[in-house]
């Protein structure tokens, strides 16, 4: 299994492009099953994630073709089959986004349930609850879950929580239904709108993507399109800690900078400048020699993402002062601190929140990714270790970074595969 040694690295420097965002392609791949004309995506990540979600298409009978670089064509028009495989499901719990259009497209869908993972339970009761709103009889039984539908009649669907998938699913499954459905409390992260924008080219007609309260009309059927998928916010983040935990001058580019505000301020914060151009589609990040203990509590969008605390647990594990992060969004994403804890961190943890002592300097040790984003904290925090880190189980770190250590060597930083 591969294995990645990160070695104490000078300041990193130079310009590193962002790749599309996973969490938008993926969603985009599963509603490309809604059209039945060819659909072109462009900046598709090359990701294991995204490797998976066209298995997940193929075997339900679309045609998928890698045209070229970041480049897939997908045509759903005579997909015939409902039911994604265990063995798709547990390579990837994002493979459930198939079930509302698979729902709306055919009338039936059935997965097995997506167990607990490393960051929580991740229950899936909101999309469920969706579902059901919609008119789909739910069934529950030997760890499979199916939604039946004759037809779908749209409804007002209230969210307990802005859930980013449920809010995906449900949109996607009452695209097509009669009337019109209105989810309110609806997440609002910047991938809603990039699926929205999709599914409306496709010919879908979806209001209000990016407020808390989104109005579907449903239409008679979808058909094809193009689109682009939207530069990943939290890549972006990873590189732009990154200049700052090495005190390095880093460009960022291709980024919506108003996608990245929360990161933008913390870091500001932390005594970093963060320079935006005119555009708006590029950052310069400068570190500080001391970076300033900042507290930080994750938030559904537009809040501080999740995604990016464990980034910024390495940053504060070199920081000077004292800060507290809060984790509101997953009850059990602390998996990073033990391993950031072996390298010499100062951490304690208190619930759902983290109380960090900045320390002088870290010492590399043998760790473990436990989770896609914990794994690119431990890459942070081995660029300023000394000696060699050996970060193991990178497998997660594939599914989401696209050439992450190819992205890091170029600006400088000592980082290989083995
Ligand atoms: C998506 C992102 C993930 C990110 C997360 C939060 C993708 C592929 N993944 O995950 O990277 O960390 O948003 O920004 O886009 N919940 C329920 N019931 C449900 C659904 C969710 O209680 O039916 C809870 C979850 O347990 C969690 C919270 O809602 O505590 C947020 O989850 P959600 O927004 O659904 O995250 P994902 O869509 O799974």
């Amino acid at each position: 299994m591969d294995k990645f040694l990160v070695e104490k690295s000078p300041p990193l420097r130079g310009t590193v492009r962002i790749s599309g965002a996973k969490n938008s392609a993926l969603p985009i791949l599963a509603a490309s099953l809604l059209g039945t004309e060819d659909i072109i995506l462009e900046d598709v990540p090359k990701l294991k994630d995204v490797e998976v979600m066209c298995e997940v298409l193929t075997c339900l009978g679309a045609k998928v073709e890698i045209l070229d670089k970041g480049i897939i064509k997908i045509n759903s028009k005579d997909i015939n089959n409902y039911e994604t495989p265990y063995e798709l499901m547990s390579k990837m719990r994002a493979s459930f986004l198939v079930m509302g259009p698979l729902l709306s497209r055919t009338g039936k869908t059935k997965t097995s349930m997506p167990g607990g993972c490393a960051i929580g339970t991740r229950p899936i009761d909101l999309h469920l609850k969706g579902f059901k709103a919609l008119g789909a009889k739910i069934d529950v039984n030997h760890g499979n879950i199916g939604a039946y539908a004759e037809r779908l009649i749209g409804d007002r669907i209230y969210l307990d929580f802005p859930s980013v998938g449920a809010t995906e699913n449900i949109m996607m499954a009452a695209v097509m239904a009669e009337g019109e459905t209105i989810i309110d409390n609806a997440a609002m992260e910047p991938e809603i709108v990039d699926l929205a924008n999709f599914l409306n080219k496709l010919g879908a007609d979806i209001k209000g993507a990016g407020t808390s309260s989104i109005r579907i009309k449903g239409v008679k059927e979808l058909g094809g399109a193009t689109h682009s998928v939207i530069p990943d916010r939290i890549e972006a983040g990873t590189f732009m800690v990154a200049a700052a935990i090495t005190n390095g001058d880093v460009v960022v580019e291709n980024v919506i900078t108003s996608h990245i505000k929360p990161i933008i301020a913390k870091l500001r914060e932390a005594g970093c400048q963060v320079i935006e151009n005119e555009n708006k589609d590029k950052v310069r990040v400068i570190g500080s020699a001391s970076p300033r203990a900042v507290d930080i509590k994750t938030l559904p969008y537009p809040g501080f993402p999740t995604d990016m605390q464990a980034q910024f647990m390495a940053l504060m594990s070199v920081a000077k002062g004292t800060s507290v992060i809060i984790e509101t969004v997953f009850e059990n994403r602390f998996m990073h601190v033990d391993e950031l804890k072996r390298m010499g961190a100062d951490i304690k943890i208190d619930g759902r929140s983290a109380i960090i002592q900045g320390v002088d300097s870290l010492m590399a040790a043998p760790v473990k990714a436990t989770d896609l984003r914990a794994g690119a904290a431990l890459v942070l925090a081995g660029l300023v270790s000394d000696g060699v880190t050996e970060i193991s189980d990178i497998y997660h770190i594939d599914r989401g970074y696209e050439n992450m250590e190819e992205k890091f060597a170029q600006l400088g930083a000592n980082i290989r595969r083995i």
